[in-house]
């Protein structure tokens, strides 16, 4: 049976947290070891979740840890390539030993190559189509066992790419406009088992991964293109992340939420 709300709050504290709170909840990050993903396992903490962080660099995850219970939180580390259905394998069947169940998972792992489809290498196409594409079904395969004991929910960070696309990113929009049609199959497949599955479309977001594309002159061009005129940060995924992954968004599946400044709406 489907998660239901209260029909009144007592409160306006009792509002925020009938809609937002996550404490009890068990959360899986992809690609939590830097940028977006790193910020969003530390908001799902914030917020009471008991967070798994996953990535191939453990030193990272170790230091996102670190960062999430120096402010409160609960935080485990795990290694996980996923594009490596055995080592994804081993975390899922860690976790249901560990916690029997799975409430939230955040696919958030994810590459880019720059570069035309006509000139780009087979290796990075695969790169990045196995990264963003096959690893989020991967680890949603993985996960729906654990998701089916809860009521679970898959959050899966795809782009305005999958939407729009630009000159430069054929494999990167291939995958993500991909992951958006992931998101719509598993939604329509998982309703009768209870799980939610939704995405999150970020417009471009200052992180490690572009900051010096972003202060070359091409990277102010794209910038004055953003109707907001300004990059997103990291914190800015928080609201559509606690919508999608907490009881407010209980009424929600097969949606994708862009959140981008306007930016797709200039792409054309
Ligand atoms: N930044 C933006 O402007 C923007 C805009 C729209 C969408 N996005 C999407 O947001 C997500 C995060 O991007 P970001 O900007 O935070 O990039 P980032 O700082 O480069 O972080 C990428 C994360 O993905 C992980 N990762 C890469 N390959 C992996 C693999 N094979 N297995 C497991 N983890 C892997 C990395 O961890 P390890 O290297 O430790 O494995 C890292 O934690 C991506 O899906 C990206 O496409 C970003």
């Amino acid at each position: 049976m489907t998660q239901t709300a209260p029909a009144q709050h007592s409160s306006a504290d009792a509002l925020l947290h009938d809609n937002f709170a996550l404490g009890g909840k068990v959360a899986l990050v992809t690609g939590a070891s830097a940028g977006i993903g790193a910020h969003l396992a530390e908001t799902l903490a914030l917020a009471g979740a008991e967070v798994v962080l996953t990535a191939r660099r453990r030193d990272k995850l170790e230091g996102v840890r670190a960062a999430i219970e120096a402010r409160g939180g609960t935080a485990h580390v795990a290694e996980m390539d996923v594009t490596d259905s055995a080592a994804v394998a081993a975390v899922f069947d860690a976790l249901g030993e560990r916690h029997g169940r799975l409430d939230i998972l955040l696919n958030n792992s994810g590459v880019a190559v720059t570069a035309r489809a006509a000139a780009m290498a087979e290796a990075d196409w695969d790169r990045v189509l196995d990264t963003n594409l096959k690893g989020a079904f991967l680890v949603s395969r993985a996960a729906v066992p654990l998701l089916r004991a809860g009521q679970g929910t898959i959050v899966n960070i795809a782009s305005i790419l999958g939407l729009g696309v630009l000159k430069g990113v054929a494999a990167y929009a291939a995958s993500k406009a991909g992951l958006i049609q992931l998101t719509k199959a598993m939604a329509l497949e998982l309703a009768r088992d209870d799980i939610r599955v939704n995405a999150i479309a970020p417009g471009y977001i200052a992180t490690d991964i572009n900051g010096a594309f972003f202060a070359t002159e091409a990277g102010k061009r794209v910038i004055a293109a953003i109707p907001l005129r300004r990059l997103g940060e990291t914190r800015d995924l928080e609201g559509a992340l606690l919508l999608l992954a907490g009881p407010a968004g209980r009424f929600m599946t097969g949606t994708t939420l862009v959140v981008d400044g306007g930016h797709r709406l200039a792409m054309g």
